[in-house]
C-alpha cells in the first residue's frame, strides 16, 4: 500500500500502477471506524484497484463547526486500510487541494439548502467541491470501470453527489454502502467521539425515534407533519436539539405525500455540541 500526500506523485503513481484496470475510490475525511471499511470492502469487491483518501475538508466546515477539533487519527486509519488491502491511500494538504485562497466552487440546486444545507449553509457547496476536485485527481486516464463509493448514512450528500455526477456529465458510477451500526443501532460517526456516557447511552434515541417514524407511516398514518413534530417534541423533552425531522421521497428527496411508496425519513440532532444524523429509507 503506497501512503502519497502530493498530487503529482497520485497522478504519477496511478499512471503506472492502475492503468487499463478498474478502479474504485473511497473518499473520506479520516478516524475510520466499520462503515468506512464496509465501503472499502465493497470497492474490493467491485475493482481491481482502490484508491481512499484522508482530507479533512475546510470548506465543508461552517465557521463555528469542528473543523479544528475533528479527529484526527493518520496512524491508525493508515494501519486499518493497509488491512483491508487498499493499493494507495491519497492524504493531501489543504494547500495541495485549495492551492488558491479563493477557489471555484460548485453551484448546487435547493436541495442542498435543505435538511442538513438549511443548518449548515455552504456546506454541500464544500462537499461537492471536494469530490469533484477529488474525482479528477484520482479518475484520468482510461479504466474499464470507474466506480466512487459513498454511505447511505450521509443520504443528502449520496443524493447531491449522484446530482453532480449525472448532471455534470462525470463519467463515474457512485454506489452506496449501507450504515454500519453500533450494537444499539446507532450509526457509526467520527462525531460519536465526541459523545460523554450519559450522552452517548441517550444517542441510540434518535434511530429508535426513526423507526418509530416508519412504524407509525406504516401502519397507514399520513399526517407527515404531525409525525415530524411530535417526534422532534419527544427528542427536545429528552434534552435533544433537534435540527430537522423528515420525511422525504426517497427518490427525489422532495416532502413526502401520502403517494409516495418508497419514503426515507431523516433526522438531525445534537446532544450537547455534537450533532448527529440518521435516517432510514423503507416502503409503504
Ligand atoms: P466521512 O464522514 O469521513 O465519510 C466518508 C464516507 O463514509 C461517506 O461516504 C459516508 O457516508 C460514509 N460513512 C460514514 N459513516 C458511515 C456508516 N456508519 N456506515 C456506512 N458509511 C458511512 O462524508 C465525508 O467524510 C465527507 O463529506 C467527504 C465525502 C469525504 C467529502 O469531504
Amino acid at each position: 500500500m503506497q501512503v502519497i500526500s502530493s498530487a503529482k506523485e497520485l497522478r504519477q503513481h496511478l499512471a503506472s500502477a492502475a492503468q487499463g484496470i478498474s478502479l474504485a475510490f473511497v473518499p473520506t475525511m479520516g478516524n475510520l471506524h466499520a462503515g468506512h471499511i464496509s465501503l472499502v470492502e465493497q470497492a474490493k469487491q467491485q475493482a481491481q484497484f482502490v484508491v481512499v483518501s484522508i482530507f479533512v475538508n475546510p470548506l465543508q466546515f461552517g465557521a463555528n463547526e469542528d473543523l479544528s477539533s475533528y479527529p484526527r487519527t493518520l496512524d491508525e486509519d493508515i494501519a486499518k486500510l493497509r488491512l483491508a488491502g487498499v493499493d494507495v491511500v491519497f492524504t493531501p494538504t489543504e494547500s495541495e487541494i485549495y492551492p488558491v485562497l479563493q477557489t471555484v466552487t460548485i453551484e448546487l440546486p435547493e436541495i442542498a439548502n435543505t435538511l442538513c444545507g438549511a443548518i449548515r449553509p455552504g456546506h454541500f457547496r464544500g462537499v461537492a467541491t471536494v469530490v469533484l476536485k477529488l474525482f479528477n485527481l484520482v479518475f484520468f486516464g482510461h479504466a474499464p470501470r470507474k466506480i466512487a463509493l459513498f454511505g447511505k448514512k450521509d443520504f443528502q450528500q449520496l443524493f447531491i453527489i449522484r446530482q453532480l455526477a449525472q448532471q455534470l456529465n462525470i463519467p463515474i458510477e457512485i454506489l452506496a454502502g449501507e450504515t454500519m451500526r453500533e450494537t444499539d443501532g446507532l450509526a457509526m460517526s467520527s462525531r460519536n467521539a465526541y459523545l460523554k456516557p450519559a450522552q452517548r447511552q441517550e444517542a441510540q434515541r434518535l434511530y429508535r425515534a426513526l423507526q418509530q417514524v416508519v412504524q407509525a407511516v406504516q401502519t397507514g398514518r399520513t399526517d407527515f407533519a404531525t409525525i415530524e413534530t411530535q417526534t422532534g417534541q419527544y427528542l427536545t423533552q429528552l434534552g435533544w436539539i433537534v435540527d430537522y425531522i423528515s420525511l422525504r421521497s426517497a427518490a427525489s428527496l422532495a416532502p413526502a405525500t401520502a403517494d409516495d411508496q418508497q419514503l426515507i425519513v431523516l433526522g438531525a440532532a445534537r446532544q450537547g455540541r455534537t450533532r448527529l444524523i440518521d435516517n432510514i429509507e423503507f416502503g409503504k
